[in-house]
């Protein structure tokens, strides 16, 4: 069964995109057949991500209104089971029921993944929340936090099924008290973890998501990605997270 999960974080910048992709990435690695849906109206970025920006003709709005998603989901030149489907270039408000059905009909993806804009309210969710699972991708600094904490918040109210993503984790901050640690900050989200994504300098540097070597980040998302499929991948302990090893 095709599973749908929605990248979440009521604040810019907390890494939602930076998660789908290298989720879909890892998923892709893996051998699953991986749709990845830009939802940031506005402000798109999966299709730089991802590397089909210059084959860009179809986006979600011609595809919720007739176009077929195989003329618009462009294969990845990163992994060819990785497919984008890019948000509509400027604002545009999404019709909850229209983005449900194509989801639905979406058959041929073992995973679609939605990039969320930022923000808590979105009209659309409520439609969609029942077909979804989500993650809220937060940071450990007290305005992550509370940011984890208020988009939690709004997704249960849907009833929604949340996991937490901590990413740009970096110990030598928890060490200083900047960060919160591990379990301050899913004690404050209220949801369960899914993983920890360090902080990693290289990250700007990477062009379109392509991990040159066998990075910390790269095996976290390789974890992060088992553990949608189902797999029991064990966090390592907390105590040794924090300490770095
Ligand atoms: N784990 C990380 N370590 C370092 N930088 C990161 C990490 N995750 C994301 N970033 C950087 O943070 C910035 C915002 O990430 P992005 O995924 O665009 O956030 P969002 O989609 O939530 O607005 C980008 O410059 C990205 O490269
Ligand atoms: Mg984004």
């Amino acid at each position: 069964m095709k599973r749908i999960i929605a990248f979440t974080s009521g604040k810019g910048g907390s890494g939602k995109s930076t998660c789908c992709v290298s989720v879909a990435l890892a998923l892709g690695q893996a051998g699953h057949k991986v749709l990845l849906c830009d939802l940031d109206a506005g402000l798109r970025c999966l299709d730089l991500l991802t590397g089909v920006e210059e084959n860009l003709v179809f986006d979600l709005k011609d595809v919720l209104e007739g176009k077929p998603l195989a003329d618009a989901a462009l294969q990845s030149p990163l992994n060819p089971n990785v497919f984008t489907l890019a948000a509509p270039k400027y604002n545009y408000e999404f019709d909850g029921e229209a983005l449900s059905s194509m989801l639905l009909t979406a058959q041929e993806y073992d995973y679609i993944l939605l990039d969320f804009p930022a923000g808590t309210d979105f009209p659309f969710c409520k439609e969609i929340s029942d077909i979804v699972d989500f993650i809220v991708v937060a940071t450990a600094d007290r305005v992550g936090m509370r940011d984890g904490d208020a988009m939690t918040q709004k997704l249960m109210e849907f009833g929604a099924n949340c996991r937490l993503i901590i990413n740009k984790f970096d110990r030598r901050l928890v060490k200083q008290g900047t960060f919160g640690g591990v379990d301050d900050i899913i004690d404050c989200c209220g949801c369960r973890l899914l993983g920890i994504v360090p902080f990693d300098p290289l990250m700007l540097s990477r062009k379109q998501g392509k991990f040159y070597k066998r990075t910390l980040t790269k095996r976290a998302f390789e974890r992060i990605s088992k553990r949608i499929c189902g797999y029991e991948v064990r966090l390592p302990r907390i105590k040794k997270i924090e300490k770095g090893k």
